[in-house]
């Protein structure tokens, strides 16, 4: 539908040189969070068919069509935040302010890169412009700079949804960009509020905690090697979990425990049987139980049951986990991860990495994802087989509400790639081709023995279906058969040792 205030563009100052019978085509100002992810939009809007000009950042134009009808569109971009808060410069001294006064003190928005001069590029930008479509990244940060976009454009805010617009997308690729154009919402003024007093909490919290304890420790320390001992509302209290860890292990005072283990054989295979009581700390004890078990001079089979078990597929794929898969397995530390992460969203190969929803909306086509997937030949045979046999819906994760899990939208060319973003970038597809695979599917059989009062078991997987384990083959299920066992038989012990093992424990950490 038209918006309201669509009829007339305003005429602009360039239009009184024209006669002015001429209608003059409405001008859109649209503004990315980024210059390269306006190019994207530039480029998939314009169909390639646009200009380019430089300015504090590039502005691309070209014309198209607009609420269904013919209009001029500019798109550049900020470049993040385009102001940040302080304190006014009366609260700048440090002796003549008492740190507790900050918390009740004004606080200053001001560019937060004033050589960039970004609101100067937004209010030249967006002159003799009727519509702003803001195409910040969809999430809270983005949502408080479309207020600032707004405000440096001068356009007043109580035209939200007259003459300012929102554009939703998850991903940069042209079918999200058409999509969200095509259904352009209004900003969220809560959510950008909301960050306003996250930036007001860390400034007051940061500089009055730093201040106060800069002061509160040099008078303590005289050979503390440092001018500020500052204070982050988040680096603070993980810094407190680093230091507990470091306290644990440097206080790790290791125990000796004593097991037995047991040994058959059985079709000419040696088979090692875990005991019941699995440890004891008392080593004379252990020999105690080790000269029992063979009283009976053989195992007797008690029990013998035989399970069905399932290993579940894994939900969709959110930031935290990415950024701990990095960090394990791929030896990716999780600033380096991210960045990773933001560059294959700009490049358009995967959706927007910073979600913490683990759980797709009901409408999400996965086979469309699949398709895409289906051209790399590294998993090619596990997308054709799930197009063809049939996939499932990803495990229920939680919806946050936010963006849909990261998903792969575009198959990037290996040799696109660094080597490491394309190691991420493949375990991000690994994994939805994971999520849409069927549980892998294993029968447990566990054997009991029992000898001198004491019990044994022995436990075979044998993996009856693979599923998403073939595809993400670390987390298969390792398989060991069992030779057939009949319940009431018994069975020669060959032999019973004890092990000594050093307990991986830590004591309670001090409280200092
Ligand atoms: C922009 O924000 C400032 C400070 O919040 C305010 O004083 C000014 O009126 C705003 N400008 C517009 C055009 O909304």
């Amino acid at each position: 539908a038209r918006p309201l205030g669509c009829a007339r563009p305003t005429q602009s100052r360039t239009s009184s040189s024209l006669p002015p019978s001429v209608p003059m085509a409405p001008k859109v100002l649209m503004v990315a969070e980024k210059p390269s992810i306006a190019l994207s939009i530039a480029s998939a809007l314009s169909g390639g068919r646009m200009s380019t000009r430089k300015g504090s950042t590039d502005v691309h134009e070209f014309d198209g069509m607009f609420q269904g009808s013919q209009a001029f569109f500019r798109v550049t971009s900020v470049i993040g935040h385009v102001f940040s808060v302080d304190f006014p410069p009366a609260y700048q001294n440090w002796e003549g302010t008492d740190p507790m006064d900050l918390f009740n003190a004004p606080v200053l928005r001001s560019e937060s890169n004033p050589k960039a001069h970004i609101h100067r590029h937004l209010a030249q930008e967006a002159r003799g412009c009727t519509y702003l479509v803001l195409w910040l990244d969809c999430d809270r940060e983005g949502e408080n700079i479309c207020f600032e976009v707004i405000n440096c454009t001068g356009i007043p805010e109580n035209e939200v949804g007259r003459r300012i617009f929102r554009a939703r997308f998850s991903s940069v690729t042209e079918k999200d960009i058409s999509n969200a154009m095509d259904n352009l919402v209004l900003p969220n003024k809560d959510e950008a509020l909301a960050v306003d007093a996250r930036q007001e909490i860390d400034l007051k919290v940061g500089v009055a905690f730093t201040r106060f304890q800069t002061r509160y420790f040099q008078g303590k320390y005289g050979n503390l090697d440092s001018r500020v001992i500052s204070y982050g509302p988040c680096q603070t209290p993980t810094l407190g979990f680093c230091v507990q860890r470091y306290q644990q292990i440097n206080t790790f005072k290791p125990e000796k425990f004593w097991s037995l283990r047991t040994y058959i054989i059985k079709d000419g295979d040696e088979i090692q049987l875990e005991w019941d009581r699995k440890k004891l700390f008392d080593f004379d004890v252990t020999v105690m139980f080790q000269k029992m078990v063979p009283s009976d001079g053989a195992l007797k089979i008690t029990d013998i049951s035989v399970k069905e078990e399932c290993k579940a597929r894994p939900p969709g794929l959110n930031t935290v986990n990415l950024l701990k898969v990095a960090s394990s397995a791929l030896g990716i530390g999780p600033q380096t991860a991210m960045h990773m992460a933001e560059r294959l969203y700009i490049q358009g190969y995967i959706s927007y990495p910073r979600t913490e929803s683990t759980a797709y909306p009901a409408s999400f086509d996965f086979r469309s994802v699949l398709s895409t997937l289906a051209h790399n030949p590294l998993w090619s045979n596990n997308v054709r087989t799930l197009m063809d046999a049939g996939f499932v819906k990803p495990r229920q994760g939680h919806d946050v509400g936010d963006h849909p899990p990261i998903t792969p939208m575009r198959l990037a060319p290996e040799e696109a790639l660094e080597t490491d973003a394309w190691r991420l970038y493949q375990y991000i597809c690994q994994h939805f081709i994971g999520t849409v695979s069927h549980d892998c599917i294993y029968t447990r059989t566990a054997v009991e023995f029992a000898s001198g009062g004491e019990i044994f078991r022995c436990v075979g997987h044998r993996v009856t279906s693979k599923g998403f384990t073939s595809i993400m083959p670390w987390l298969a299920v390792g398989e060991n058969n069992l030779p057939t066992f009949k319940k009431g038989d018994t069975i020669n012990i060959h032999k019973v040792d004890i092990y000594e093992v050093r307990l991986m424990s830590f004591s309670q950490p001090h409280n200092t």
